[in-house]
């Protein structure tokens, strides 16, 4: 397997890493030198996931860590350079994404790279912990909230931010009804709306991000990664899955999606690259409703809202 050392002892953290586009980029960054955390929330899935990746024979890659959630005891191993670790968080309860939060502050004082790619369809309308529709609470709200709470690592760190969103965020509309009821499920449109709209927040967040917290060193971007064979179109409903079926044949693999996200990180000439929105490879311009600031805004705010503990 190729090495490359282009991002030699750099922090990553990746989450829904044992599946399509986060297992990749968790592969591509271990290739490129980095030390991954891998946030994963099911245990069995992430363990096989961790074993396949050693197994791969990715020289340098050790689980430095016992295996995430409650139990991140650490074990006897190197500590430099790369290597690969597992937590265990679901990211649509909140206890959770704090719980992760501060497992990762305490381990990683300085983070360069975060990728907050896991993703979820639902076929049904249903409820986070916390009263929130599944998936704008797994795709937006878990990841708004780890992100905020490890802002001094990534300010301490690189501070690369890269959200995996979707070219769907296009058919996203969160003017259709007041944001509560969507965050809620009670303006809930069907499945791929659901999705839609959570897409859309992914690049609404990121360009917030860059205005809130450019000044501080972090950067931030949203990449479509490709339509891509992986399993979130085999968790859908019956009729969006009929509706991809013909589209099956022409799906990419999972790396595309792997070096989507590597595009972002791991050049640094392109550290100044920030507040965009990139089709795979191609910067494009984003959705309407993306670029509208006063939306980012409410929405920013609403959220931190939704999040407080
Ligand atoms: N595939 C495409 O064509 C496509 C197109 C556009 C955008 N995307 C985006 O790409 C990203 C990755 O999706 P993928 O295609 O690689 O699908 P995938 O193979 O299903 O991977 C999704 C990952 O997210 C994890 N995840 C789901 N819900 C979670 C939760 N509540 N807490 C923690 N982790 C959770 C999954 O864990 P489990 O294995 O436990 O379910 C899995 O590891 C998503 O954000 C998706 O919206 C994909």
């Amino acid at each position: 397997m190729r090495m490359s050392s282009s991002l030699k002892g750099q922090v990553a953290i990746v989450t829904g890493a044992n599946s399509g586009v986060g297992r990749s980029a968790t592969e591509m960054l271990l290739q490129a030198g980095a030390h991954v955390t891998m946030v994963c929330r099911s245990r069995e899935r992430g363990e096989r996931a961790l074993a396949e990746l050693r197994a791969a024979g990715l020289r340098g890659v050790r689980n430095r860590g016992a295996l995430g959630g409650r139990l991140n005891e650490p074990v006897a191993g190197d500590s430099g350079g790369a290597g690969v670790d597992l937590e265990l968080a679901d990211l649509s309860r909140q206890e959770d994404v704090r719980e992760l939060a501060g497992r990762l502050a305490s381990r990683l004082p300085a983070i360069d790279i975060l990728v907050n790619n896991a993703g979820v369809t639902r076929p049904q309308c249903v409820h986070s912990p916390e009263g929130f529709e599944l998936t704008f609470a797994t795709n937006h709200l878990g990841h708004f909230l780890l992100t905020r709470l490890l802002r001094e690592g990534l300010e301490a760190g690189r501070g690369r931010i890269v959200n995996v969103s979707s070219r769907g965020h296009r058919s996203g509309d969160l003017r259709r009804a007041e944001l509560e009821d969507i965050a809620r499920g009670q303006a809930w449109d069907g499945a791929l709306q659901a999705y839609a709209d959570s897409k859309l927040a992914n690049v609404l967040f990121t360009l917030e991000t860059v205005r809130r917290w450019g000044s501080r060193g972090i950067t931030a971007n949203a990449v479509h990664p490709g339509v891509l064979a992986t399993e979130i179109w085999k968790k859908t409903s019956l009729g969006p899955r009929l509706l991809l079926l013909p589209f099956t044949w022409f799906m990419s693999s999972p790396d595309v999606g792997g070096r989507a996200v590597m595009n972002l990180v791991e050049d640094p000439s392109r550290d100044d690259v920030t507040g965009r929105y990139f089709h795979v490879l191609k910067e494009q311009g984003p959705s309407a409703q993306a670029r509208d600031e006063s939306l980012a805004r409410e929405l920013w705010e609403r959220s931190v809202e939704w999040t407080r503990g």
